[in-house]
């Protein structure tokens, strides 16, 4: 089990592409993260082809639904052996509720994770939908529900992690996207973080994608990422 905190997120339609990836990279340095496009795609087999070469698997698709159907669907995943899963906190408590006493019930047990707000959504479109929150204060009323109802952490944005780790403590995971190594391109990206920064933030675990699946050396990338946390710890 690697103990860096890199999760290289898979987004790939075809899935012999992704596999030529991983094939580049090492299961005792990164984690991996399949979408709703690869998976929608290639199905449960890809998880099979990924856990066969020793790689845990961060299962990324943010569940939204009623409690009964979103149990069942983290329960399918649990048996599909990933290491991590995520449902969306809006759901509302009985909703997560419900997933985490079905993963208690199961024998792999992954991590279970909530999206809070996308940082896709702006106030507006929160008003749009009729959260007059901002979206910060909608993130942290969401963690907090979140943690209430037992999940093990959240996705964020690594501008939220200081008042996250403050107001949550430090067992509760924050998986932050929106990371570019210094020098690299932001891509459509806005606002990104180092790895270091991320980390000194308080973030536990880096989704990371094009800045290592687009190098020519996806080995070398993952490794200078390494590199880059190791010099500033
Ligand atoms: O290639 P890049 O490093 O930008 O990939 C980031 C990954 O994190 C993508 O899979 C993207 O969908 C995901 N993500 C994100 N921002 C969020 C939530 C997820 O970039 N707020």
């Amino acid at each position: 089990m690697p103990q860096s905190p890199l999760i290289v997120a898979l987004d790939y339609e075809d899935p012999s592409q992704c596999i030529e990836l991983v094939e580049r990279l090492d299961p005792k340095q990164v984690r991996l993260k399949v979408g709703k496009e690869l998976f929608t795609t290639a199905g449960p087999a890809i998880l099979e082809q990924l856990h066969s070469r020793d790689f845990e698997v961060f299962l990324d698709l943010k569940f939204h639904d009623i409690p009964n159907t979103v149990a069942k669907a983290v329960s399918a995943a649990a048996r599909l052996g990933v290491w991590m899963v995520n449902i969306h906190a809006s759901g509302g408590e009985r909703m997560m509720t419900a997933a985490r006493e079905a993963i208690d019930k199961a024998s792999h047990q992954p991590l279970l994770i909530g999206v809070t707000v996308l940082t896709s959504m702006t106030a507006e479109d929160l008003h749009q939908v009729g959260v007059s929150r901002s979206p910060e204060e909608q993130v942290m009323h969401l963690a907090g529900l979140a943690q209430q109802s037992g999940l093990d952490g959240v996705v964020c944005s690594a501008r939220e992690t200081p008042e996250l780790k403050r107001q949550f403590g430090k067992d509760f995971a924050l998986i932050t996207p929106g990371i570019r190594p210094a020098g690299a391109a932001a891509d459509d990206q806005r606002r990104t973080l180092t790895p270091a920064e991320a980390l000194a933030a308080g973030s536990d675990y880096l989704v990371i994608g094009r800045p290592i699946t687009a190098a020519a050396e996806p080995a070398r990338a993952c490794e200078d990422i390494l590199a880059s946390l190791q010099a500033n710890a």
